[in-house]
């Protein structure tokens, strides 16, 4: 299973690619809104930053404009994923920036007709919201694992994206449904190694190795 970071913090890019477990980044309107730096030069920062595909979303509401604003923002770097919504005008401007080899995200999915959709059009990655459906108390993973099949049953290439990441069983469960990748919030990548039982155990064996007096270098 791949990693994507989803953030638009270059500081918390840079701590994750270092430690060499993150595939690729997803931003969003809001992420690029909190992180109160001008547009260009942050998509730049962060696609100097990481190698591996840095989603960026498209604003505008019609499929002209997407597809406008797509070229615009594929021309920053070549790692760039243009991001667009799930609606009939982000399905055609996907068909378009698709056919010209743009890589695009297909965003804001929340059932298995919209993710079908995205993978006709010619989407690279489908970007179902776990969290956001579980908050409306619908199963997130039933989704992500519901579109497996089908994309099973049809050899869609289209990457299934798990978006929306809240919790570590977010994570784990995601990867048991299939998921190609989870785009996880920094603040929680931070917490994955923690276990109450490995902090324990780590603190037995530490004090059994001092009391056995012995060092290995
Ligand atoms: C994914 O690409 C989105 O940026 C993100 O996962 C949305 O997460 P949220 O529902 O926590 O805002």
């Amino acid at each position: 299973m791949e990693f994507f970071l989803d953030s638009a913090e270059p500081n918390e890019i840079s701590k994750f690619q270092k430690l060499g477990i993150i595939d690729g980044v997803t931003t969003n309107p809001s992420l690029i809104y909190k992180s109160k730096k001008p547009f260009r030069e942050l998509v730049v920062e962060i696609c100097s930053i990481i190698k591996g595909p840095v989603s960026v979303e498209a604003v505008s509401s019609s499929n002209e404009k997407m597809i406008e604003e797509g070229l615009e923002i594929a021309g920053i770097a070549n790692n760039v994923v243009v991001k667009l919504p799930m609606t009939w005008e982000g399905i055609k401007a996907c068909k378009i920036l698709s056919g010209k080899k743009i890589p695009v995200n297909i965003t804001l999915c929340f059932s298995s007709s919209q993710a079908i959709l995205a993978a006709k059009a010619g989407a690279s990655y489908i970007s179902p919201f776990i969290g956001r459906l579980d908050d409306s108390n619908i199963d997130g993973i039933k989704l992500i694992r519901e579109i497996k099949n089908i994309y099973r049953n049809y050899n869609f290439t289209t990457k299934i994206l798990a978006a929306s990441i809240r919790t570590k069983n977010h994570v784990t469960q995601s990867a048991v449904a299939g998921a190609d990748i989870a785009t996880i919030p920094p603040n929680l990548l931070d917490t994955l190694p923690h276990h109450h039982l490995t902090d324990k155990g780590l603190e037995t064996f530490t004090s059994d190795w001092e009391k056995s007096g012995q060092k290995i270098l």
